[in-house]
């Protein structure tokens, strides 16, 4: 597998965020690509549907040769926007509209394949047999080269077994989202060879006053001599699941600083002393 170990989101390189040019856009792939990120991470929405496009044309300007790069791709939400006449916000899982959406990510992204395709949202009506289906069939015929899942709980990964491999599950994962750690979700996902994409890896520490937390982050970052986002990420990569970090930023610079969080090997009671500064509480 040709995964970085810090994949870069696209969700806000676009409509979503700041609007990047692919010009601008190329940039930012190419000096990712040269630094050591290799993976790019995607979703039919994003920018109302409009960021693949945009991205497909600034990778062709980059001359990086395709199989050099890894792109993952999500379906399955169905968003109202400008670009497509949908009434309500739902999920749709149909084998229609999964061979349909991968079909549209191909075109827009230029490439005849998705390393990684993923589910982005579990749904109430999700059948699990025409998923299973559907995706065998796009990874026969080459279009997709893995599965994997977001946003999915232990039982929702759990009524795959026997009928598809899950290789990835896309979580919201961060020292303000601890909720996979408590609750099964990645001891379940390092039984089952699943590997964890960590979305939102910041998560709320750069968006709301945390001062006990930011104390302590602080007080490592000079420690181990880097910056706090590479502290918070170098913390995520501790966790022996083996989390793939998924992170946002739309700044060349922060793409590349982040990985100086993959030198970091944070010492085990501080890893412990960072958990309680986050939760609030000693570990029982
Ligand atoms: N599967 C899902 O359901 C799902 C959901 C959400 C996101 N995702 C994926 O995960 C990716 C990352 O999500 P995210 O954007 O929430 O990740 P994030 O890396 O936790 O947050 C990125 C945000 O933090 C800011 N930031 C980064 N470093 C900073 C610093 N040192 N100081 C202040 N602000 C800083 C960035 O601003 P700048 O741009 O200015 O650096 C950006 O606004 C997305 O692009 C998408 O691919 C998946």
């Amino acid at each position: 597998m040709n995964l970085s170990r810090i994949i870069s989101g696209t969700m806000n390189w676009g409509a979503w965020g700041v609007n990047h040019s692919s010009d601008k856009m190329s940039e930012l792939i190419l000096s990712a690509f040269n630094n050591g990120i290799n993976s790019f991470d995607h979703a039919d929405i994003y920018g109302g549907y409009t960021t693949e496009k945009t991205f497909g044309e600034a990778f062709l300007k980059t001359g990086i040769n395709r199989e050099n790069v890894f792109f993952i791709s999500k379906c399955g939400i169905m968003y109202p926007c400008e670009k497509l006449p949908i009434k309500v916000k739902h999920y749709d899982y149909s084998e229609k509209h999964l061979i349909q959406s991968v079909e549209n990510s191909l075109k827009n992204l230029k490439t005849d394949y998705l390393d990684c395709f993923l589910l982005h949202r579990p749904s109430p009506l999700m059948n699990i047999s025409e998923i299973s289906n559907t995706i065998n069939y796009l990874l026969k015929e080459n279009k997709i080269r893995s599965f994997g899942v977001s946003n999915f709980t232990v039982s929702q990964m759990e009524m795959f077994k026997g009928k598809l491999k899950i290789s990835f599950n896309q979580i919201n994962l961060s020292l303000t989202n601890l909720d996979s750690i408590f609750d099964g979700t990645l001891e379940y996902m390092q039984a089952n060879n699943i590997i964890p994409m960590a979305y939102s890896p910041l998560g709320q520490y750069y968006k709301t006053d945390n001062p006990r937390l930011k104390k302590v982050v602080d007080l490592f970052s000079k420690k181990y001599n880097c910056s706090d986002d590479q502290l918070l990420i170098s913390w995520l990569i501790k966790l022996p699941s083996g989390v793939y970090p998924v992170i946002g930023t739309t700044k060349v610079e922060r793409i590349n600083k982040s990985l100086g969080s993959l030198k970091i090997d944070i010492e085990k009671s501080d890893w412990f002393e960072i958990l309680e500064a986050s939760v609030g509480k000693r570990v029982p």
